[in-house]
């Protein structure tokens, strides 16, 4: 029978799981974390939160998706019947993330294709533009669900194959020009690399977990989905390290690119500019490409091509996996999948947009407690949504995948069930099967209750103050958890959910296969 709808090659899968794990987390977050938490030493702790814990949740995910070769909730309800609701927290988290991911995916657009003129000054008058956001935001998702409409092989699996090595090809070009800049790049390199273990402190180290979860995509659905595409001859692990490698990667030669520069630009003009937020990428990196004359504006060109490619291929992950689910639950055509969740998530978008561009302008509309929308969802998705969706993906390999009462707290035992049903680890699969049963929830558990303290208590200079906004957007992220499982036992628990094998008897391209 004719290959369905997985992924055609091994290769294939690596670069689209990269591609969804390289996005902006690595390009514009993970620079500017490094560069406050230490440095070199917050690289450490995140190299090692991405090997032990990072990975390791990435390769249950995907085996949770591989296993089941369906969408999160199915997925989750083959493990157990009452777990599905895990599932629905999943893909919604993977639509909220979309809806402030498309606002700064349009941004990158718009950068790319205004690096020709002069991008230097238009932060404020371009996110004020609420039409101009708009547009660009339709175009980025627009583009992305052209993907995505052509379906995992002939449209994830094939674009995958032609950027991800046109990115890391951009990246190392746009590298080895920062590097060999002259005046301040020493600097610059010394202020990122730098180890400081004081400044990254316990604080650090959180972060640097957190911003491992993010980035490799783990806790939103996205590594379940691209898993249940996956055939046999997929390995997990391997695959994994592959994923974890280019990640780490891309992360570390942003850093190279943007201190460096940024310092140079400094050293030239005696000007200090922002590193922090929003404004390193969209405003203080264009200052210095400015400074840099016509080369300058190619360089932008590529630097933010590649910016909006990684976005890309991040937010392709985040839309699959809604499209996957109302495909196979409502045994929908994928273009209409699309183009619904196109209009939806737009929609949604467009308050996020207009409170981004208030706060960028100084306005206080749509502001919470001086926080802009995007900065609001994103804290929730980072404090709640994802550690949650972790937590309960490594309780269900751990613990609730293979019930034998005596055997429950051997480590052994999950091991070897594991291998016997496909999930090839080599040596490592006591390691695997320790972390994940024992180990990992702990961690998460501790990463998740700091995130919360961390908003509801936040620092303010050397003490925590009680901030009631901070206890409100916390509270209504478990909300939001309980009305996913509210919608689960009412409405899904009972019904079919559809697997990926339903998806072939809808689609055009499924009904061709099938007078073959
Ligand atoms: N990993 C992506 C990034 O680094 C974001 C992402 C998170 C994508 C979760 C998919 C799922 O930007």
């Amino acid at each position: 029978m004719e290959k369905k709808n997985e992924f055609n090659s091994k290769a294939g899968f690596i670069l689209a799981a990269a591609g969804s794990s390289i996005g902006l987390g690595n390009l514009w977050s993970f620079p500017y974390k490094a560069s406050q938490n230490g440095g070199a030493a917050f690289v450490f702790a995140y190299i090692i939160s991405v090997i032990i814990l990072g990975s390791i949740l990435a390769i249950a995910e995907i085996y949770i998706g591989k296993r089941s070769r369906a969408n999160p909730i199915t997925s989750y309800k083959k493990i157990s019947k009452y777990l599905g609701w895990v599932g629905v927290v999943g893909i919604f988290t993977a639509f909220i993330i979309t809806c402030y991911y498309i606002v700064l995916g349009g941004y990158t657009i718009k950068y790319t294709v205004n690096s020709f003129s002069d991008n230097s000054n238009i932060l404020e008058s371009f996110s004020g533009s609420i039409w101009q956001v708009i547009l660009f935001t339709a175009i980025f998702i627009g583009l992305s669900l052209v993907v995505v409409s052509l379906g995992v092989k002939n449209g994830i699996e094939k674009s995958s194959k032609i950027l991800m090595p046109a990115l890391i090809v951009i990246l190392i070009g746009v590298v080895i020009y920062c590097l060999t800049l002259g005046e301040g790049v020493k600097e610059g390199l010394n202020y990122y690399l730098n180890p400081d273990f004081k400044a990254l402190g316990f604080k650090g180290i959180l972060a640097a977990m957190s911003q491992a979860f993010f980035s490799l995509s783990v806790g939103a659905g996205s590594l379940i989905t691209y898993g249940s595409y996956t055939g046999k001859d997929i390995r997990v692990g391997k695959s994994v390290l592959w994923i974890a490698f280019f990640d780490t990667l891309v992360a570390f030669l942003a850093g190279l690119a943007i201190f460096p520069s940024i310092y140079h630009y400094q050293a030239e003009t005696g000007i200090a500019l922002q590193n922090n937020g929003i404004v390193l990428l969209f405003s203080s990196m264009p200052i210095v490409f400015s400074s840099l004359g016509t080369f300058g504006k190619v360089i932008s060109f590529f630097f933010f091509g590649m910016v909006s490619i990684a976005a890309i291929t991040s937010v392709i992950s985040l839309l699959e996996v809604v499209a996957q689910y109302l495909i196979q639950r409502h045994h929908l055509k994928r273009k209409i999948v699309c183009m619904v969740i196109a209009i939806i998530s737009l929609v949604i978008s467009i308050p996020i947009g207009m409170s981004l561009g208030f706060s960028l302008n100084n306005e206080p509309y749509l502001l919470i407690d001086g926080k802009n929308l995007l900065e609001i969802i994103d804290l929730m998705v980072n404090s709640v949504f994802i550690p949650a969706n972790a937590l309960l993906a490594s309780i269900a390999i751990g613990w609730l995948l293979y019930k034998d009462k005596k055997k429950r707290f051997s480590f052994k035992y999950l091991s070897e069930n594991l291998e016997e049903d496909g999930l090839k680890l080599g040596k490592f699969r006591y390691i695997f099967a320790f972390m994940i049963k024992y180990i990992i929830p702990i961690l998460v558990i501790v990463i998740e209750v700091i995130g919360i303290i961390d908003i509801v208590f936040p620092l303010s200079g050397s003490s925590r103050s009680f901030s009631l906004t901070g206890l409100i957007i916390e509270l209504i992220a478990f909300i939001i958890i309980g009305i996913c499982m509210f919608l689960f036992f009412v409405f899904l628990k009972d019904k079919d959910t559809g697997t990926n094998d339903s998806e072939y008897q809808t689609t055009d391209e499924i009904s061709n296969d099938n007078k073959l």
